[in-house]
């Protein structure tokens, strides 16, 4: 095992009915921002719950932080923050409200010239933020526990991530009854994405973790059990609650602790969300089975691992139980209803060189747990998966 730091502090309030205790845990001195997305919190009651668990508070509410949150949007946030001295922001909906309200946190608090930059040069660190509260409504970034916020740039077409501990929310509450409002695609695509976090921290070479590895592989099983639960019943509590459970532990660091990572299957998805608006989760879809072919070599304990341990293949040689581990992989993104092919989104072959040139202008020599997945190989990676 790797040597290394976990650190996470964010208090999780899990359970139907937890938005009650909203007022504990948010600040009563201080002016709230309250910041959401499209509207769907008025549909389905949280707004109510979290108006009324918060009586006399000073509340500024933000809405319109859409899927995939513009940085053109959140600074429009950043400046009221600023003019409204708000002391607390609380997010409520999915991940990318919250990601947004990680990055509003950070941005008002910036020195520097342009809060765009903690995005773009690797060398900067965020060290302040206003502090941030989350009811997340969505089970699938892990985002309710965890440092990490990805933005989109309408203007330069870029999709790029933060991470700073100065993000991480004070508390995130967690109700599984906000499922019951999901529509079929974010049902799946938060299936998936929970599944492909583990898969990027796990997926990669052994070091002797076996703690992590059936962490890994536990909320691995539980999704490919819970997802279609919820898909076929969106009001059975208890696979809610399951489903939710699991997607926050699929990124709040303890599966990655001590493992190489891998996220390359992130970095390339980003970019097709960036140039063609695909959902993150469906990106996901396309690209890993296009890693896990072209990798298949240097993964190929780990993908064994996988295979056996998850789908139950024992039989065959090694290439054949990869074959079967990687059919096994596309057949369940494919039933819950994610193409994995390209042409699926009508995406043709004039993409792979788009985002090629773009790794090359960043200066990206390779990526991947050993940094060893080339731009041609990633070029290979998704003409697999035209
Ligand atoms: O905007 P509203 O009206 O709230 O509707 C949203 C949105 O249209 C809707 N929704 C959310 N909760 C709902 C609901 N509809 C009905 N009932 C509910 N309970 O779902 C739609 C999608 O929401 P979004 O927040 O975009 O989805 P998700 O949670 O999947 O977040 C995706 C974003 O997170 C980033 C992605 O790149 C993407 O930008 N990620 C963040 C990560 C992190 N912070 O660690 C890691 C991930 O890898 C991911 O990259
Ligand atoms: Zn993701």
């Amino acid at each position: 095992m790797q040597n290394f730091e976990f650190y996470n502090p964010v208090n999780i309030v899990f359970g139907q009915g937890q938005i009650r205790k909203l007022g504990k845990l948010v600040p009563n001195d201080t002016k709230i921002m309250l910041a959401y997305g499209g509207g769907s919190i008025f549909k389905n009651g949280v707004y109510d719950q979290v108006k009324a668990a918060l009586p006399g508070y000073h509340l500024i509410e933000f809405g319109g932080i859409e899927p995939n949150p513009h940085y053109e949007t959140l600074m429009k946030a950043v400046e009221i923050v600023k003019t409204e001295k708000i002391g607390f922001i609380l997010a409520v909906g999915g991940g990318s409200v919250l990601d947004g309200v990680k990055f509003i946190a950070a941005a008002a608090l910036w020195v520097g010239e342009d809060p765009w930059e903690f995005l773009t040069n690797r060398s900067l660190t965020v060290t302040r933020a206003i502090p941030i509260g989350s009811i997340i409504t969505l089970p699938a970034t892990g985002s309710e526990m965890n440092g990490n916020s990805v933005v989109t740039r309408l203007s330069t077409q870029e999709k790029l991530a933060f991470n700073a501990d100065a993000v991480l929310p004070v508390f995130s509450i967690l109700d599984p009854t906000t499922v019951f409002s999901l529509p079929e695609k974010q049902v799946a695509n938060g299936v998936v994405d929970a599944f492909v976090h583990v898969i990027e921290q796990y997926l990669t070479y052994p070091v002797n973790s076996p703690i992590q590895d059936r962490f890994a592989e536990s909320i691995l099983v539980t999704l490919v059990e819970e997802g279609p639960k919820v898909l076929a019943n969106r009001t059975d509590y208890d696979s809610a609650a399951n489903f939710m459970w699991a997607a926050t532990m699929a990124l709040n660091g303890l599966i990655g602790a001590g493992v190489p990572q891998d996220w390359a299957t992130h970095t390339i998805g980003h970019e097709l969300t960036a140039f063609y608006n695909i959902d993150h989760a469906r990106t996901l879809a396309i690209v890993l089975p296009g890693i896990m072919q072209v990798k298949r070599e240097s993964k190929q304990e780990k993908l064994l691992q996988f295979g056996e341990r998850v789908w139950g293949i024992k039989a065959g040689t090694s290439d054949e139980r990869i074959d079967a581990t990687i059919a096994r992989t596309v057949a369940f993104f494919e039933s819950v209803g994610i193409p994995t092919k390209l042409s699926a989104y009508n995406i043709g072959s004039d993409f792979i060189k788009v985002v090629c040139d773009r790794f090359i202008q960043r200066g990206i020599k390779g990526i991947g747990e050993r940094g060893d997945l080339t731009v041609p190989q990633i070029a290979e990676v998704l003409t697999l998966q035209l």
